[in-house]
């Protein structure tokens, strides 16, 4: 196991190392983008940036366009603008989720309020787009309004879908591919039109991103049960307590006894967990082997990212996004 984690140590470094000089430029990029706005939105937007985040999207944007070639200042600032969109939706997510916590300090919600950070929200999204419109391609700017689309298309199924324990497998499934695989895909998709990839490539690498969003999210569902807050950077057992069944759950539910749904319909109708803790559903969930099932879930989904990778060329940048693969399987937040 200490191997395992130092291998995994290893390799994150080295993916970082191939893009660092192209991710300082990005950081640089996105200083500068938020620097000129409304006092609120500046603070808001260095605040988030600040905080860490793993900058995962624009890593995987320059890493697939390493693929082709170096990245170009365009490459550069759509990376920019993948990680822009995706402070976006994290600002209005905590809103409607009324989360406390974002990336290990109070979320903008609970620092600004939701008025503000509504706004902001919506700042950082234009923002995006003014710097995407700079590329002067109808192309990319039809696949990122697509896909803030289809982001929100997810958070407004989850708000359908909230507090409800009759959720299937499909059903999470469905929501996952909007909610986040679809920016995983449009990242990966971005670095191939940025590095001048064929359409063919570009099909390959956006469905790469995908199958590897896919998992990403399972694996987010997974930590919610089975991390701790100060290394994920947010509460743990949040997803039930705000009213999400996710895929863990899911797969305990096939096989609860009647009692047991009950004590998870009880956490669902307080949205807390003052009369069932949270150690009772951990324990159940992991007793029906919901960890488990959605682990093999996931690493179906990482399975078919690797296979899709085959297509191209052995170079460093193949082995990244190989490594990357493995770390979003094993990641710990
Ligand atoms: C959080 O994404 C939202 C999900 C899709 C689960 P990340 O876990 O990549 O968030 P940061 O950017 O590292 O904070
Ligand atoms: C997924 O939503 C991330 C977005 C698309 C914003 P979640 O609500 O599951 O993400 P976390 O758990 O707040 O990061
Ligand atoms: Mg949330
Ligand atoms: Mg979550």
């Amino acid at each position: 196991m200490a191997s395992g984690k130092l291998g995994q140590a290893l390799t994150a470094r080295e993916i970082f190392s191939l893009v660092s000089t192209d991710l300082e430029k990005v950081e640089a990029e996105l200083r500068l983008q938020t620097s000129g706005s409304a006092d609120a939105v500046g603070q808001i937007a260095h605040y988030l940036q600040g905080n860490g985040g793993k900058r995962l999207r624009p890593i995987l944007l320059l890493v697939t366009c390493r693929l082709f070639q170096a990245p170009s200042p365009d490459a550069i600032r759509l990376a920019a603008v993948v990680e822009l969109i995706h402070t976006a939706t994290l600002v209005h997510d905590d809103v409607i989720d009324e989360a406390r916590t974002r990336r290990g300090k109070p979320s903008a919600n609970v620092v600004w309020g939701n008025h503000t950070s509504v706004l902001a929200g919506d700042w950082l999204y234009m923002q995006a787009f003014q710097i995407a419109l700079r590329q002067r391609s109808f192309e990319i700017l039809d696949l990122l309004i697509t896909l803030t689309q289809q982001m929100v298309d997810g958070e407004l199924l989850q708000l359908e879908r909230i507090g409800r324990i009759d959720i299937s497998e499909p059903d999470s499934m469905e929501l996952i591919d909007r909610k986040t695989a679809s920016l995983f895909s449009a990242c990966t998709k971005l670095g191939g039109l940025a590095g001048g990839a064929t359409s063919r490539d570009v099909d390959l690498l956006a469905d790469f991103g995908w199958n590897l969003g896919m998992a990403f999210q399972l694996i987010d569902d997974i930590l919610d049960f089975t991390s701790r807050e100060s290394v994920l950077g947010k509460p743990v057992g949040n997803d039930l307590r705000e009213g999400k069944v996710t895929l863990p759950l899911i797969y305990a539910l096939d096989q609860a006894t009647a009692d047991e749904r009950a004590a998870i319909q009880t956490v669902l109708d307080d949205a807390a967990y003052t009369r069932v803790p949270f150690s009772q559903i951990l324990r159940m969930v992991e007793n029906y082997g919901g960890i488990e099932r959605t682990r093999l879930r996931a690493r179906q989904f990482t399975s078919k990212a690797t296979e899709l990778l085959a297509a191209f060329p052995d170079s460093p940048s193949r082995r990244a996004l190989q490594a990357a693969t493995g770390l979003v399987a094993d990641r710990d937040r």
